[in-house]
């Protein structure tokens, strides 16, 4: 008989034609005999069509342990899981699924036990996992239907009833098991409006991972533009199922291009908020998988690229009413002072470049470290020169006319959250700035804006969004996003019971680059 693998002309075919064996129920060790393929070769196969390695298909998985050991609630906006997290039966198994930490955090932090969660992107089903194992009906669909075969494994545990937390108002309850089935997140018509408790959810990041083999539906074939259309009919989806005053959690992270960043966590936002969502918390979650010493710490410096470090977590409440918030606050006046920074010196041992897209620094050098990299990095030797906002100043301008190769935008005032006005006249006056200094910025020269989240009344105002979507000037181009934390402090996990809010801890430090 003819080798079946000679037949087949081209590797597409051969992989078309393995695929529909797999498909057929045909065992691995008989396909690569027929084929002329080893284990790994199938493996790696359906690992890309599928997002699963063949390995994770087995029937039943062995838990060690139901819960996390030593977990504490996040209280702060800076969420960092060092470990990835592997109870119950969690595994990183299927690509780009996420932390369980995150999950649970939301889940405990935004439904009662009893409550409905909904998951429209369950992948292997981490979310369903944690609301069996917290007491939440949950409903979970994918668009790959290989995906909902391996969260129904991973569903398919017993909870120890007794060591479990599954009380309500101090009636224990019975584990619910998540209804999981195939389905398209930007349809959901088994669901009445308005009767979803919470939902909590992680979507491609536009096209960087297919899911499937099939661009039937699967949001991971889209381009930014389109990507970010089909969400928008996710997120509307959203506001109609969910219960007003009730939250929608999404982790999105940014992408880059030709060395620079397509701000995709913001640009989600912004299709959130169309929808009529309001923001209640922005929360960045680290990621600890990048390399920054050796090779790495080299070749940034010498590309001058940060590798990206962070996702972001918008937590969106449906509002319980359609009318603002606040109206008639009048303009308040911010004026600006320059320059005001000499280059810092620091100690040898400090004396180093970040790496990453995430800056953690101590508390008593902070500012000096933070200045020192930008200016380092970004001046390029060639000039800088500053400019701090400051509350109420009547200082008069006086900005320097020779040409340099950075401009640094500090906005300290800040962080004593100001009002709407104070918001909007910051937005304003930054676009003035950056228009009338950018002439005296060179080609290649750096505009750097430090900015930070701000709560207003109940919902937070996302300066770093607001700041991208007002600087619109064609000649600059975004080049970094980098969020700023102070090393983590004795205070950052400590619960209060009066706060509602997470804490804002972080800052923003947004790099454009001058083109031309
Ligand atoms: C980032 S993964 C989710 C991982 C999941 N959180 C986990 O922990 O396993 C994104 C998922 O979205 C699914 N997906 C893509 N387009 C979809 C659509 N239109 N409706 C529902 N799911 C979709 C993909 O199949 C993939 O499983």
């Amino acid at each position: 008989m003819a080798n079946p693998r000679m037949i087949l002309k081209t590797e597409q075919e051969l992989q078309e034609a393995i695929l529909q064996e797999k498909a057929r129920g045909v065992p691995d060790i008989e396909i690569g005999q027929k084929y002329g393929v080893t284990f790994r070769y199938i493996e790696k196969l359906i690992t890309k069509s599928k997002g699963i390695a063949v390995s994770a298909l087995r029937d039943y998985k062995k838990v060690k342990a139901l819960y996390p050991k030593d977990f504490k609630e996040e209280q702060t906006t800076v969420w960092s899981f060092k470990q990835r997290g592997n109870w119950a039966t969690h595994s990183g198994e299927y690509r780009g699924n996420w932390s369980p930490y995150i999950p649970r955090n939301v889940i405990l932090k935004y439904s009662k036990p009893g409550e409905l969660v909904l998951d429209y992107f369950c992948g292997a089903g981490t979310t369903a996992v944690e609301c069996k194992l917290l007491g939440r009906k949950c409903i979970a669909i994918d668009i790959n239907d290989k995906a909902i075969e391996l969260a129904r494994k991973n569903s398919n545990f017993k909870v120890d009833v007794k060591q479990s937390a599954l009380f309500d108002d101090g009636i224990q309850l019975q584990p619910y098991e998540p209804q999981l089935s195939v389905g398209d997140a930007r349809d959901l018509p088994f669901l009445n409006d308005s009767s979803v408790d919470l939902i909590c959810a992680h979507p491609p990041y536009a096209n960087i991972i297919h899911y499937t083999d099939s661009e039937q539906g699967d949001l991971s074939f889209f381009e930014t533009d389109d990507f970010l259309k089909e969400m928008s009919k996710v997120a509307k989806e959203s506001f109609r199922v969910l219960k007003p005053s009730r939250q929608c959690a999404i982790l999105i992270g940014d992408m880059r291009r030709k060395k620079h960043v397509i701000p995709l966590g913001f640009k989600l936002i912004n299709v959130y908020l169309d929808a009529g969502f309001k923001l209640k918390e922005l929360v960045i979650k680290r990621q600890h998988n990048c390399k920054t010493t050796g090779f790495w710490y080299t070749s940034s410096i010498k590309h001058n690229f940060l590798l990206l470090a962070h996702e972001y977590l918008p937590i969106f409440e449906k509002p319980k009413s359609l009318t603002p918030l606040s109206v008639g606050e009048s303009l308040a006046d911010y004026a600006w002072i320059v320059p005001t920074l000499a280059r810092p010196t620091l100690k040898k041992k400090l004396d180093e470049f970040e790496t990453t897209t995430v800056w953690v620094l101590p508390e008593k050098d902070f500012e000096a470290r933070l200045n020192k990299n930008v200016i380092d990095r970004y001046s390029n030797g060639a000039g800088y020169s500053t400019i701090t906002f400051v509350s109420h100043s009547e200082s008069d301008t006086c900005l320097t006319k020779d040409k340099k190769g950075l401009l640094f935008i500090k906005s300290p005032f800040l962080a004593s959250n100001p009002s709407r006005a104070g918001v909007d006249c910051y937005l304003q006056k930054t676009k003035e700035i950056v228009a009338y200094e950018l002439p005296r910025v060179s080609t290649g020269g750096f505009v750097v804006i430090q900015t930070q989240d701000v709560r207003i009344g109940e919902y937070v105002e996302p300066m770093a969004k607001r700041v991208v979507d007002a600087i619109t000037s064609g000649s600059l181009w975004l080049k970094e996003i980098v969020v700023v934390v102070q090393e983590k402090s004795k205070l950052d996990n400590v619960v209060s019971d009066n706060d509602r809010y997470l804490r804002i801890t972080h800052q923003y430090l947004l790099i454009y680059k001058k083109v031309y």
